[in-house]
């Protein structure tokens, strides 16, 4: 088994040169508290106070509010969005040193290859658009109006009306059947044969931040189902990860984000003077998205369609966004059914003025919740009263409740004071729900020993305990290993644990250090949080035999135990509490 397609040495030193107290601080401040540790706030989720560790002598991080952890790689690759590979390049940039030219990493040749045909594919269908053919298309481009420096911007193109002209052209450059498959550019007939997956369509390439052509959406020209085809998730292309637009969004200097639905959207903003527009593609915000579009603004604008999707997407995606700190504001679009019509509507001015005046998401949630009641029948002003007032105790700020507890007075005709006293009471009782529930959880021995990730859920947590002992001893001190008693793998009662152990022990086996950086080529980012978590906590290594004889025994007797009836379990549970094993 391959352990990490990089070097072993290229990755020690790739990492030593890296200090991880040096690269998180450039994204988070760090403070000394007590200990070697230093604190930040989490950039991986929102909270006030500081719970995100790092710790110079394991070079590793770790957040005790979301669990996420790992070393100089993993960071990198959660916070800039990258996958290993780019991660590692990424830091070898920052300290000058070349990646060694990688023969053996069959996917980041694939990928190469994928991503060349991918431009090449873009560049066939541009050229497309001066093929005789193409009278439709450009009947069609003119009938959005789009003008010809926005398509060449965008790069749009046109997939002819034909089974295989792409294909025959991109076998002229050498792309076998098989690749132009894989990227999702050919499909495979009944009689195996291939044809092009893209015919008569109005060809959008997706473009990631890197400037890849990634894939492609394909618009039909004029009415008709389906009205856009997508390139397929391939090795390059993941939907959920990505946004149209977005290599160009990023280099507005507008300060804000806009979110659209729609590819035409998009085109058509752009061309209107709003060069920060973006679209998710064809899937509603996801918080990979999020992340992205929080690492190029602080501030989100969301124009979706005038439609009841429209704004259930809106409440979601506002959700998401407040999630990473970003201030978000949504666009009403009066009269138009979305931001494209409403510039060929009202024109760019008119959009310029709505973007003054949207509205933000708090302003936008009272408005909807405002919208939903008759406020002159008693009964429905009561409903109203009741959800507005909850809406406004979520407000972290006082300042902020009271004025807001005002305007919700104001909308309903009632008195100021008493919407502000009960939207305090509402937060009270808030709060202390929370607290309890959180007591709660707290005093459930099982729960403690339940990984951060609910995916990952312990079946067996007393099992589980000892698995995780297990794990930290081999990662401090690789040489038990030669330990003839180990267990395999499969014993494990937890599958992800069962994962990393077997991760380990082969490195370990292998002579291999135990860092981070090789363990992130084959354990996946929920993985290396576990392994990273339990790492926290304390091992004694002085009597690190002794610890894993014990350890071992209870795998064991677990494993005999799950095998027996439920009778048996609860027994031999009261048995083992008896002797005083638990703990
Ligand atoms: N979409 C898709 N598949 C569909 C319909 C839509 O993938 N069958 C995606 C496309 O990325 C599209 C977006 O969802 O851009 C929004 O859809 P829609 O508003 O219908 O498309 P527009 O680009 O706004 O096109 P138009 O203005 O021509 O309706
Ligand atoms: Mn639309």
């Amino acid at each position: 088994m391959i352990i990490t397609a990089f070097p072993e040495t290229f990755l020690t030193e790739l990492t030593d040169r890296n200090d991880i107290v040096e690269v998180v601080g450039s994204y988070v401040r760090l403070s000394k508290r007590s200990g070697s540790n230093l604190f930040g706030l989490c950039p991986f989720h929102s909270e006030k106070t500081p719970s995100f560790s790092v710790s110079p002598d394991k070079q590793i991080y770790h957040c005790f509010g979301c669990g996420k952890g790992g070393g100089v790689i993993n960071f990198i690759m959660e916070i800039e969005n990258l996958t290993f590979p780019e991660a590692v390049e990424f830091l070898a940039r920052r300290v000058n040193m070349p990646v060694p030219e990688d023969t053996n990493d069959k996917d980041s040749k694939r990928r190469a290859r994928m991503l060349a045909l991918n431009k090449a594919a873009a560049q066939f269908f541009y050229e497309q658009l001066k093929a005789p053919d193409a009278h439709e298309a450009h009947a069609y481009i003119k009938k959005r109006r789009i003008g010809r420096a926005t398509a060449t911007n965008f790069g749009i193109g046109y997939a002819p009306d034909s089974w295989d002209r792409l294909r025959e052209a991109m076998k002229q450059k050498g792309y076998t059947d098989f690749e132009m498959f894989d990227a999702g550019l050919v499909r495979r007939g009944k009689n195996g044969g291939f044809y092009d997956a893209f015919r008569h369509r109005l060809m959008f390439p997706v473009i990631d931040v890197r400037g890849n052509v990634i894939g492609f959406s394909g618009r039909i020209l004029g009415d008709g189902e389906p009205k856009y085809l997508n390139s397929p998730e391939t090795l390059v292309f993941n939907k959920s990860r990505n946004l149209f637009a977005l290599n160009l969004a990023k280099k507005s200097k507008s300060g804000y984000i806009i979110l659209s639905e729609g590819n035409i959207d998009v085109v058509s903003l752009h061309q209107a003077g709003f060069d920060s527009a973006v679209a998710s593609l064809g899937t509603s915000l996801t918080p990979e998205q999020a992340r992205l579009l929080s690492r190029y603004t602080g501030e989100v604008i969301i124009a979706y369609d005038n439609d009841a999707a429209g704004i259930k997407a809106a409440q979601r995606a506002i959700g998401i966004l407040e999630k990473l700190d970003l201030k978000v504001k949504v666009l009403a679009l009066k009269g138009a059914k979305d931001p494209d019509e409403f510039i060929q509507l009202k024109g760019a001015e008119a959009f310029r003025n709505l973007l003054e005046a949207s509205e933000d998401q708090l302003d936008y949630r009272l408005r909807t919740v405002t919208d939903k009641y008759v406020l002159s029948e008693p009964e429905q002003k009561v409903a109203f009263l009741k959800e507005a007032t909850d809406l406004v105790a979520q407000l972290p700020g006082a300042v902020e409740r009271q004025v807001y507890a005002l305007r919700v007075a104001e909308l309903a005709g009632v008195k100021g004071d008493a919407v502000a006293d009960e939207v305090e009471r509402r937060r009270k009782r808030k709060l202390s729900a929370a607290r309890r529930t959180q007591e709660r959880e707290q005093s459930r021995p099982e729960r403690q020993h339940q990984p951060g990730d609910k995916k990952l859920r312990y079946e067996d947590p007393a099992s589980a305990v000892a698995e995780e002992g297990l794990i930290r001893l081999l990662y401090l001190d690789p040489a038990l290993a030669d330990s003839a008693s180990l267990p395999p793998p499969e014993d494990f009662s937890s599958a992800a644990l069962g994962r990393i152990y077997a991760a380990l022990l082969e490195r370990a086996r292998h002579g291999g250090e135990m860092n981070t950086a090789a363990l992130s080529g084959v354990l996946s980012g929920e993985e290396m949080d576990l392994l990273v978590s339990l790492l926290q906590k304390p091992e004694q290594l002085q009597r690190g035999e002794i610890a894993m004889a014990d350890y071992i025994n209870r795998i064991k007797e677990r494993k005999e135990l799950a095998a027996g009836s439920g009778d048996l379990r609860a027994l031999a549970d009261k048995l083992r509490k008896k002797k005083g094993y638990e703990g």
